[in-house]
């Protein structure tokens, strides 16, 4: 039995797409996702998408019911950009994603729950996308305006706003690969060009708080970076740096220009990817450049450090090898050749379970981004289903373990846990095929109806007892 550090919030999240439906409701219009499951169903494993989902438009108390029961602290859920600003510009806010959200955040309050709200959770409007989305530099006044909107609307009684969630995921995944929506495939050079933009959008929604509204609403701001554990399979001179280069490219990337003290992207990124590795005999940069002033203007601009995490990968430099996967955005022309070697496996493929990575993940936020407060955003396990989820309950548990190291004996400032998720939901590229939820949901029937699984009732007792089982 361990006990929590006193003052340790716990909480459960979820993000509008995998659980509202209602997808063309009223003035709603599409975002990215409704486009890429609509017209390219293959590109999501079971074909299904979230026109409908967990229904939580409709049903939400529902949800709030089961926070209730959990007994959390807090809810961290995302407001869906299109449903709010139809136009996706802000002069015009729709009456009903208005009213819909207001309800839910009183809602929360009335009972206590405390709203953590994700400003971007993927879901970009549809028509911003066909503007170049993330790969037009304008978006940054377009994030910005509608930070302001949100602020104006909600922010007398939300007081924890996230601005992005996973920037890599966006960039790499949605851009450079065709995991995600929007699935442009411009491999080595799309990951690189929103990594910028995402950055000034962040820093421009925190200057709007910080300047226009901290004073009043005395509440905090901060993005939220996916901090997977990176590091080299062995201590050999070049494993060791595959596994530094691969933070620096996954993690560094975001977190350098807004966390560290010198700014701009990390210098490792930089030799490879950016203008000045033409002295490495690569002519042409891939790597947007920061001028000295927007390093000055995104420096120090998140009140915390948001931190997902679910696993780690182990790098080698050496040749590619059966069972390890290779990061496509590293080509053979930047003369990277990262392979990951699964290490511990999981239950299911894609999470692997290494507890001591979460421990590693949060001292490397420690010592390289000035010891932030730490919010814990995201942490959880997928699984393909049932209610007597074992497999989960030990992952949580080995895992806040793990957390617990980090805080006593490592000194790291973690101020909240957030279990990813409340619910099964819409898990991306996998359709439904992935549980993530401590509550299963029947997407068979048409109430959606809701169970508690096993990892409910304990995560409840978590809460309850402030003591963590072995
Ligand atoms: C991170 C994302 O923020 C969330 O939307 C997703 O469902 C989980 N990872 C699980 O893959």
């Amino acid at each position: 039995m361990r006990k929590l550090p006193q003052g340790l919030k716990l909480g459960v999240a979820t993000a509008a797409y995998q659980i509202e439906g209602a997808w063309n409701f009223a003035d709603k219009t599409p975002n990215i996702w409704d486009t890429l499951c609509h017209n390219n169903p293959e590109s999501i494993s079971d074909g299904t998408n979230a026109d409908d989902a967990c229904k939580s438009f409709e049903f939400y108390k529902r949800d709030i019911d089961m926070l209730k029961f959990v007994g959390v602290d807090f809810y961290r859920f995302s407001i869906s950009w299109p449903r709010l600003l139809p136009n996706g510009f802000a002069n015009k806010i729709s009456e009903i994603g208005y009213e819909y959200y207001n309800n839910f955040i009183n809602e929360l309050l009335a009972n206590n729950i405390e709203p953590v709200i994700t400003m971007y959770h993927w879901d970009l409007p549809q028509n911003l996308q066909d503007l170049g989305g993330w790969a037009n530099p304008l978006i940054a006044d377009w994030f910005g305006d509608y930070a302001r909107v949100l602020y104006k609307l909600f922010g007398d009684r939300v007081k924890m706003w996230v601005t992005i969630n996973e920037p890599k995921q966006i960039g790499l995944m949605g851009y450079g690969m065709t995991r995600m929506a929007p699935a442009l495939n411009a491999t080595g050079i799309g990951e690189y060009l929103t990594a910028k933009n995402i950055v000034m959008a962040h820093a421009r929604s925190w200057h709007i708080y910080n300047e226009e509204f901290r004073d009043t609403q005395k509440g905090v701001c901060g993005i939220t970076i996916a901090t997977d554990f990176r590091e080299g399979v062995t201590d050999s001179p070049e494993d060791l740096e595959a596994g530094l280069d691969a933070i620096e490219f996954e993690v560094g990337l975001y977190s350098h220009p807004i966390f560290s003290s010198k700014g701009g992207f990390p210098e490792r990124v930089i030799k490879r990817v950016g203008a000045r590795s033409a002295e490495q005999g690569y002519p042409n940069s891939r790597l947007p450049e920061f001028t000295p002033e927007e390093i000055e203007y995104v420096k120090g601009t998140s009140d915390f450090y948001g931190f997902n995490h679910y696993s780690s990968k182990f790098y080698t430099r050496s040749a590619y090898k059966p069972g390890t996967y290779a990061i496509p955005s590293y080509d053979d022309d930047i003369g990277a050749d990262f392979t990951y070697l699964d290490y511990e496996k999981g239950a299911v493929p894609h999470v692997t379970v290494i507890p001591h990575g979460i421990r590693k993940a949060l001292t490397w936020v420690k010592d390289n981004c000035n010891n932030p407060p730490i919010f814990i955003t995201e942490n959880g396990f997928g699984t393909f289903g049932g209610l007597k989820d074992a497999t989960r309950i030990s992952y949580y548990r080995r895992y806040l373990d793990s957390i617990l190291d980090a805080i006593e004996q490592d000194g790291c400032n973690v101020v909240s846990y957030t279990a990813w998720s409340l619910i099964d939901n819409f898990e991306w590229s996998s359709g439904l095929s992935i549980k993530f939820g401590l509550f299963e949901v029947d997407f068979d029937d048409e109430n959606r109806k809701r169970t508690a699984r096993a990892s409910a009732l304990w995560y409840k007792k978590l809460i309850s007892t402030r003591m963590l089982d072995s």
